[in-house]
């Protein structure tokens, strides 16, 4: 019958309890990379597109899709409609285009969280409202 000391326990206590608050540092550094690596969709990797390919849809389909979700007649998020803007005739809305041109290249459209297309269709739709806006900007003189 052999009784042991019993100063031992304590102080391997005093280690596991320490042990715990070390690892904190750990979880969040694993939390943290769980955030970077989630969006895998920005690298190039060749992956399941999130919808069905849009290339060959219209710029106005496109703007239908993507962007009068928001900027519709009846919810004017932002204070703005698209719903009925002319992309044949953008002279007569350029102020709004040029806010559309310069969200589509900041990237800041449809904003994050919103269902987006593809990159290429949006630069298409960009490049689309320039040369119109090019186009009728020189055929006016
Ligand atoms: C999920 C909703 C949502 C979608 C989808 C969306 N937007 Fe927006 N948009 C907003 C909000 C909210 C604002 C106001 C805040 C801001 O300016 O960032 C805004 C602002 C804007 C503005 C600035 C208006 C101004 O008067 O300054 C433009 C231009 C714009 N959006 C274009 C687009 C285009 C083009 C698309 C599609 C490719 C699009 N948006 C899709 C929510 C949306």
């Amino acid at each position: 019958m052999k009784t042991r000391a019993s100063g031992t326990p304590t102080s391997r206590q005093l280690f596991l309890s320490r042990a715990f608050v070390f690892s904190w540092p750990g979880l969040v550094l694993l939390m943290a990379g769980f955030v970077f690596t989630s969006p895998g969709s920005i690298s190039g990797q060749q992956e399941q597109p999130p919808v069905a390919p849009v290339s060959d849809l219209s710029p106005r389909a496109v703007l239908n899709q993507y962007c009068v979700t928001c900027h519709s007649d009846a919810a004017k998020t932002g204070g703005l409609t698209l719903a009925r803007l002319d992309l044949d005739h953008p002279a007569a809305d350029a102020e709004i285009w040029e806010k559309v041109i310069k969200k589509l290249r900041a990237g800041l459209m449809p904003p994050t969280g919103a269902r987006r297309p593809d990159r290429a269709t949006l630069e298409g739709l960009r490049r689309t409202i320039e040369t119109s806006i090019d186009r009728t900007a020189s055929s006016n003189g």
